[in-house]
């Protein structure tokens, strides 16, 4: 993405901000972009704008005022379970939210990245293309796979990035971040459950960040793109993983060999095939090992 014609740098609108990706993206991006943050509110961060994308106004308003070069959409109701309980607060922030982010950046000419899911698909097909149709067994998923269309028809150019499960330290209270809220439980004494059953390719939110600026400086890149390591692990295998670097005891960790009742479904397999990414994006696609290591190591802003 070349500079503006007054010779600054492009100036990229991260929504969703105070998140748990946002933190690490907005860091990321001050190397390459004038980063703008905005949050639903200003309340207790450094908020550059308030957008509430479930608000058409706010969101209008939002984007006109920072005139961005380019807008990342992080901003979603990212819990699954809670998409499963109050499906219409999902709709209205996930899909509609996304379509009106969409036909802004469409009215002023913003190149636009969606982040969406593998919870697009039911998991039972062993590696997903790009190609691969859609096939969502939650709310969460199907209003990702609604927003991506509703996406790509308003902006055509629009990069569509599906992660089946980020890991990482957002070092922020009450963000997405499973580590973090493992870690949590840990420092309490708690015990964390994670399923035998279901395997994902996971990646550090490093990398993940990475490849999503890669993406968006070369203007040639359009369409679904898939992240992920290249490998596989169950959910419990990550937190053994995690709980053999943290010294955790045995009895802090407990296997789950069925999906715990009251949740929403989860797909079995979420390995999303990387090697359209890894065509265009200098970061290398990391193995399960380093998506690890990296994670512990690193919080949004910055190396520990
Ligand atoms: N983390 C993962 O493993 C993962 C995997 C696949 C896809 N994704 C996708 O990646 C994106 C970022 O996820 P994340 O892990 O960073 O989630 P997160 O920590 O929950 O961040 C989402 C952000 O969206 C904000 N938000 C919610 N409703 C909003 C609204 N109406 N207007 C404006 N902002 C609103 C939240 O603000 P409040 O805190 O104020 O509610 C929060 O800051 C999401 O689209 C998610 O679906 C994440």
């Amino acid at each position: 993405m070349s500079l503006r014609e007054n010779g600054n740098l492009p100036r990229l609108l991260v929504i969703g901000a105070r998140g748990f990706l946002g933190c690490f993206v907005s860091h990321r991006g001050s190397s390459c972009y004038e980063v703008v943050k905005a949050d639903r509110t200003h309340a207790g961060y450094e908020t550059d704008v308030v957008i509430d994308v479930a608000d058409a106004a706010s969101v209008r308003a939002g984007i006109d005022s920072v005139r961005p070069d380019a807008v990342a959409l992080l901003a979603a109701v990212s819990d699954i379970d809670r998409c499963q309980r109050e499906p219409g607060l999902a709709v209205a922030v996930n899909v509609h939210g996304a379509e009106e982010v969409a036909s802004a950046c469409a009215r002023i000419g913003a190149r636009l990245l969606f982040t969406s899911t593998g919870a697009v698909f039911d998991g039972r097909k062993h590696g997903y293309s790009e190609e691969d149709a859609v096939s969502p067994l939650s709310v969460y998923g199907e209003t990702k796979a609604q927003a991506e269309k509703v996406v790509r028809a308003l902006v055509p150019s629009a990069l569509v990035l599906r992660v089946p499960l980020v890991l990482g330290r957002s070092g922020r209270a009450g963000s997405n971040s499973l580590l973090d809220s493992m870690m949590r439980r840990w420092s309490a004494g708690e015990v964390v459950s994670a399923s035998t059953l279901e395997s994902r390719n996971p990646v550090d939110a490093g990398t993940l960040s990475q490849w999503m600026l890669e993406l968006l400086t070369d203007e040639c890149n359009r369409g679904i793109f898939h992240a992920g390591a290249t490998d596989t692990m169950t959910r419990y295998d990550i937190v053994r993983a995690y709980a053999d670097c943290l010294h955790i005891p045995e009895q802090l960790m407990r296997a789950e060999r069925e999906q715990p009742p009251g949740r929403a479904p989860r797909g079995l397999h979420h390995l999303l095939l990387t090697s359209k990414i890894s065509a265009v994006c200098a970061t290398p696609v990391p193995s399960c090992k380093e998506v690890i290591e990296r994670s512990l190591n690193e919080v949004a802003e910055g190396s520990l």
